[in-house]
């Protein structure tokens, strides 16, 4: 990839980069969590964004994307990023960076990547982390992985339109290779775990759906949840956010809150519970009982915060019923994209074999498999 990316850049701009990538990431548990300033467990995968950039002495950014072939050009001094077109990262992390008082001359910019679009891998957040990584680099800006991750976010909430948590462009930034990061979405800082699955592996089954509404179904989840907390603060006045509250006090939580309310509460209390079991399990190595975490998850996410949908229902419930698989669940933001799926390795082609089969005849439709291998950050190469 950095050799294309190299090439593809000189014939375009007659001149040699410099290579950032940034990966994508995978979540292994804790998921609708992160806006509510909970616990999550992400890792990076291998597949991300890499990016080639140099400075051009104009007062323009000349980009061009190798994956859809087009070119794109902002002058500096008066660009507005608009919400669906690829280039509006860009142009998100440099009026961010602007904001902040970095001084971002012009710059020409290569991107490609081989993070499958839609499947919950988050390749926005990693293209507005490989950005970021770039422009630091390039301009010697030295700005630290945590600020990047949170002008990635913030991006995303004001140029995307989705009101995302700090989970995926912080995998993107401090991934470590063979390990998951347990995420505390409050105070910003992680435990790197060591992920060793034996003669376990992950992979992820795609459903390649993307329901249309689902940014807008994610920004609905926040508001409900923000609005059990503003009910529950009149009875427990120290809570900042649901997180702060315990499984054991459910039942209170239930007395208080509107019926339509309290399920979509239980989800992240109870997620957050299981975040840190998760962890304590994968320490000790039990992965059968990490493994039913998965699916008590997948539970929650479908029945109590109602972000998945029938494919993934299908998709998790059908993995459950294989003798090699000791865990599946939905992935991200939810309502399409991916399971994950904790199978024993040698299992593997059977359980890409009946997966596939299984989801063809329900619903006439091709799932892919993505194996994931947990990679290293966001960095210059
Ligand atoms: C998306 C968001 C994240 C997180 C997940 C759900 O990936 O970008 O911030 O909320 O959904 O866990």
């Amino acid at each position: 990839m950095t050799s294309q990316i190299t090439q593809t850049f000189q014939s375009h701009f007659s001149t040699s980069p410099l290579l950032a990538f940034a990966p994508g990431r995978i979540n292994l548990i804790g998921e609708h969590t992160d806006y509510q300033e909970g616990f999550v467990f992400p890792a990076a995968v291998k597949q991300g964004i890499w990016v080639g950039i140099q400075k051009n002495d104009l007062e323009i950014c000349r980009l061009y994307s190798m994956d859809f072939d087009q070119e794109f050009t902002f002058e500096l001094a008066a660009f507005s990023p608009k919400k669906g077109h690829w280039a509006t990262y860009i142009m998100g992390m440099v009026a961010l960076l602007k904001q902040a008082g970095y001084q971002v001359p012009g710059f020409d910019l290569v991107i490609s990547g081989d993070i499958p679009v839609g499947s919950g891998l988050s390749s926005s957040a990693a293209l507005s982390v490989a950005i970021g990584t770039a422009i630091s680099g390039l301009f010697d800006f030295k700005i630290p992985k945590k600020n990047i991750a949170l002008y990635a976010q913030k991006s995303e909430h004001l140029y995307a339109g989705v009101k995302c948590g700090i989970m995926d462009p912080y995998a993107s930034a401090f991934g470590k290779e063979g390990h998951a990061m347990l995420l505390d979405c409050r105070s910003n800082s992680h435990e790197e775990i060591s992920v060793d699955l034996g003669d376990y592996s992950l992979i992820l089954v795609n459903s390649n759906v993307k329901h249309t509404l689902a940014d807008s179904a994610y920004n609905k989840r926040r508001e409900t949840v923000e609005e059990s907390v503003r009910i529950l603060q009149a009875t427990f006045p120290d809570i900042i956010t649901l997180r702060d509250l315990s499984p054991d006090q459910l039942g209170k939580v239930q007395q208080l809150l509107p019926a339509a309310l309290f399920p979509k509460a239980r989800h992240i209390i109870t997620e957050c519970a299981r975040v840190y079991e998760a962890a304590e399990k994968l320490k000790t190595k039990d992965l059968v009982a990490f493994g039913a975490l998965l699916k008590e998850s997948h539970r929650s996410l479908s029945h109590d915060y109602e972000v998945s949908c029938v494919e993934l229902d299908f998709l998790a419930e059908t993995s459950w019923k294989l003798e090699g698989v000791l865990g599946s669940r939905m992935m991200g933001g939810g309502f399409g994209g991916c399971t994950i799926n904790l199978v024993r390795t040698d299992f593997l082609p059977t359980f890409e074999e009946k997966m596939w089969a299984s989801y063809q005849k329900e619903f006439g439709k091709k799932a892919d498999f993505i194996p994931v291998q947990i990679g290293e950050g966001a960095r210059l190469i």
